[in-house]
């Protein structure tokens, strides 16, 4: 069937002009469960065209996968195609003239119009100009619970931090995990930023990672999330995996209650095989603050000095926002299109949550749409630091946190 449809089109193709097939290198992240079964569908889609899709796959996640990209392409050997997640990850490519100008496939398929939040597309662009393709809207402001967990601990699934933190001496004794935690640094530090939004509220966090004010990281708002952050610390000591889906699983078995970790997690869930609402709950905001960050992942087309591999790297561009492609991929991936005038139908109780908050229009950027990849570096490794050493107060973890934020891009 595949191969038929190549074929026609190939043929179709050859016959009306000068398009050839052209095998494109395309490097990703996507390694977990769910992130392998959502990226085979921009693998099937683009296969369906004259084009192959050569799956680039990086294991280890965005921290080992990023920088291993952008030696690549600073580098010489660009591949054709890779993600990112857009904002200001690709900057210093697109300053250095390293990506493909995206603006007449924007304009061709009218992404003004239909990108939404519109905040994607600016990420995308630069002094006017398109660089990448947004292909989701992923959120980190969830916490994942497991019925299991709560059943084994013969306590109710919480429904918000302060019954999650008060239910966790109930699992404890259970012999449970109260919060799953893996050792990737960004991690603990996206967590992090999920508690600051739930438990400083909005405009705290905004004072923070928007206007880069230390103040705001001293004052009493971003005290309490230390303070929390300390206790989700002691919670999270036994958790002794490396990657994120490692401690979903954890939630996914029952051997942990909950973890901190965006929408992405879903995607592992379904793939287990998991009903939400059944089998767990999600709650957006901690349960605290109804809001989701809208930040996601986009595709970026190094340049390539080929007429013919640049031809097919705009269609592809084409293709990743296409209404059938966005539905097949978002529903497998557990994030939300980026387009708002396509059918979700098949959504599961917590994209439809997601939908709702980003319909109330209740979303903030993503940090790595405000703050720059060196400062999240920095943020990172204290938040590493701080979640490996108990010795390390709350209070410490603060000053420095605003000793960063003091000197921030
Ligand atoms: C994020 C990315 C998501 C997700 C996650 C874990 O950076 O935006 O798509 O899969 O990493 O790999």
């Amino acid at each position: 069937m595949k191969l038929t449809t190549k074929l026609l089109s190939a043929s179709a193709i050859v016959a009306a002009s000068s398009v050839s097939a052209v095998e494109l290198e395309v490097t990703h992240w996507w390694t977990s469960g769910g992130e392998a079964a959502a990226v085979s569908e921009f693998a099937k889609a683009f296969d369906a065209t004259e084009h192959t899709w050569v799956d680039g796959a990086i294991a280890g996640s965005g921290g080992t996968a990023r920088p291993i990209i952008i030696s690549r392409i600073l580098g010489g050997d660009p591949m054709g195609a890779t993600q990112l997640n857009h904002g200001r990850q690709a900057e210093e490519l697109i300053e250095a003239g390293l990506l493909l100008d995206l603006t007449d496939v924007a304009e061709a398929e009218g992404w003004k119009d239909i990108v939404n939040p519109s905040s994607l597309l600016d990420s995308c662009t630069v002094d006017g100009r398109i660089y990448c393709a947004p292909v989701n809207i992923h959120s980190w402001q969830w916490i994942w619970l497991s019925h299991q967990a709560y059943a084994d601990a013969g306590t109710d699934v919480p429904t918000n931090w302060d019954e999650f933190v008060a239910s966790a001496p109930a699992l404890e004794a259970a012999g449970k995990i109260p919060l799953a935690m893996g050792q990737q640094p960004w991690q603990s530090s996206g967590a992090f930023g999920v508690m600051a939004v739930a438990i400083a509220g909005v405009d705290a966090w905004s004072q923070v990672t928007v206007d880069k004010n230390p103040d705001a990281v001293m004052g009493p708002e971003y005290t309490k999330v230390f303070e929390a952050a300390a206790n989700a610390r002691a919670f999270a000591a036994n958790s002794n995996v490396q990657d994120w889906n490692q401690a979903t699983n954890l939630v996914i078995t029952g051997q942990a209650g909950a973890q901190i970790m965006g929408d992405w997690a879903q995607g592992e869930f379904q793939v287990a095989g998991q009903v939400a609402g059944e089998d767990y709950t999600c709650l957006p905001g901690l349960g605290v603050n109804e809001v989701i960050s809208t930040g996601g992942d986009a595709f970026y087309f190094p340049v390539q000095d080929d007429p013919e591999v640049e031809a097919a790297q705009k269609e592809l561009a084409a293709l990743l926002l296409s209404p059938e492609v966005q539905v097949a991929f978002n529903l497998a991936k557990g994030s939300l299109p980026i387009r708002g005038d396509i059918d979700l139908m098949a959504a599961n109780d917590c994209m439809k949550k997601g939908l709702e908050i980003l319909a109330a229009g209740n979303i903030l950027p993503d940090g790595n749409q405000t703050l720059s990849p060196d400062t999240s570096a920095q943020l990172e490794d204290l938040m590493v630091e701080f979640w490996n050493d108990p010795s390390i107060t709350a209070a410490d973890a603060q000053q420095r946190y605003a000793d960063i934020i003091a000197s921030a891009d």
